[in-house]
């Protein structure tokens, strides 16, 4: 690490969440939490010019080809200088057609565009590639909901990267394979691990906090000319390998591949290639109904079992995020927010219903729920629930 990375990492570890804590404090002390403007003024100024002075230090320096995580480190620092300066409306995408962060925008499409990943911090910075120094790991605030909020979200993505791992390990061997079961095993405990963790951060975090201190810092932002999306902790391959192997969710299908398409820039380049090559197998359970003749055999008794046990547990995980978290923490909340912040609710930029739908969709799909409109799986599993012999 060059001197002025380290400065610029240490300004971030420490005085960066020190403002970004005390205007979340002077905030939260107003009868509508939600308003930005006219408060803590100064507070604003010294976040901005403390970072840009660091920032311009970093852009003179130019590329010095320290590596892959060097450079990924460094985009998530300028990545949640920008996100945090979005959150204070130092800027503000729709006021703006460029993003007045001139020298932040170039470091970071410098970097991104050099190692292949979107110029903007992504969900992977805050948690899976976040370095820890003594016990803290890089956040915006010093709030327990934010805490609480990058733990959990980290546990979870471990846990579907477990699984997807376990699946993807099924591939050379085949789902006929009676070691298989054991791989499916693996996943069945990954994800019940993912609603686990998914339960704690449910009873755990509180509805305001979130929706008012944690959830404003993941909007999107300008980087130069574009607006870039939030970042959501979606934005890992393991999610979308477990969907297209157990075949809840397919690839082809219109909705599905465009939110595919969507996120690839926001993974981890070894994220985007384990995506793209799943993409192109077939799935296990198009493969389990090819065999339904072959029913009476052990191995097909055991791992159709277990494939079901894992299909219906993905699909829990979805209905928990999608009934419970996304409701509680964003579709509530939403509602009972003063008009003129309506615009500004989801990470991702779409209208809340529109958003709500799509998740709606993705649940549905998960859980291979009876729907007309779209494909799902559902008298799929059925077919293959019934070549199970009650033993
Ligand atoms: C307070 C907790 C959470 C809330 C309120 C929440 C909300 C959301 C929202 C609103 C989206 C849509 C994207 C957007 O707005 O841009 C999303 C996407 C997503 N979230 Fe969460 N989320 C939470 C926690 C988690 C956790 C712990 C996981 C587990 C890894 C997770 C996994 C996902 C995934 C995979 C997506 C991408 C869409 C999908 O494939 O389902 N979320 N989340």
């Amino acid at each position: 690490m060059t001197h002025n990375t380290q400065a610029f990492d240490h300004w971030i570890r420490t005085r960066f969440v020190e403002l970004n804590s005390e205007l979340e404090s002077l905030y939260a002390k107003q009868d509508d939490r939600a308003n930005v403007e006219g408060i803590g003024e100064h507070l604003k100024v010294q976040l901005e010019t403390e970072g840009s002075e660091l920032i311009s230090c970093l852009l003179l320096e130019g590329n010095t080809d320290e590596g892959f995580d060097h450079a990924f480190d460094l985009l998530g620092n300028v990545g949640l200088y920008m996100a945090a300066c979005r959150r204070h409306e130092i800027t503000e995408p729709s006021r703006e057609t460029t993003s007045p962060l001139v020298e932040a925008s170039t470091l970071a499409m410098h970097i991104g565009a050099s190692i292949g990943v979107t110029p903007r911090f992504a969900t992977a910075h805050l948690t899976t590639h976040n370095r820890s120094q003594q016990g803290v790991y890089k956040r915006f605030t010093n709030l327990d909901a934010e805490k609480l909020f990058v733990d959990y979200n980290t546990k979870g993505i471990l846990a579907y990267k477990r699984a997807a791992d376990a699946l993807l390990k099924i591939q050379p061997l085949g789902i006929d394979h009676p070691i298989a079961y054991d791989l499916l095993r693996v996943a069945k405990h990954a994800l019940q691990d993912v609603i686990e963790s998914n339960r704690i951060l449910f009873q755990q975090l509180n509805a305001d906090d979130f929706f008012y201190c944690v959830r404003p810092y993941y909007k999107p932002y300008r980087v130069g000319s574009q607006v870039y999306r939030g970042a959501n902790a979606g934005d890992f391959a393991g999610i979308n390998v477990i969907d297209m192997l157990l075949g809840l969710c397919a690839a082809n299908e219109p909705g599905y591949s465009q939110m595919l398409v969507d996120k690839f820039l926001y993974m981890m380049p070894e994220d985007q290639s384990i995506l793209r090559d799943c993409m192109r197998r077939t799935s296990f359970m198009d493969e389990l109904l090819n065999m339904t003749h072959l029913s009476k055999q052990d191995w097909y008794q055991q791992n159709v079992g277990a494939f079901l046990e894992v299909c219906d547990l993905h699909g829990e995980t979805a209905i928990q995020h999608h009934n419970e978290l996304v409701t509680k923490y964003i579709a509530l909340p939403s509602k009972e927010m003063a008009e003129q912040h309506m615009s500004k609710v989801t990470a991702s930029g779409p209208p809340l219903p529109v958003l709500l739908n799509s998740l709606e969709k993705l649940r549905d799909r998960r859980s291979a729920a009876k729907r007309d409109d779209i494909n799902t799986r559902f008298e799929d599993i059925k077919v293959l629930k019934a070549s199970l012999e009650v033993r």
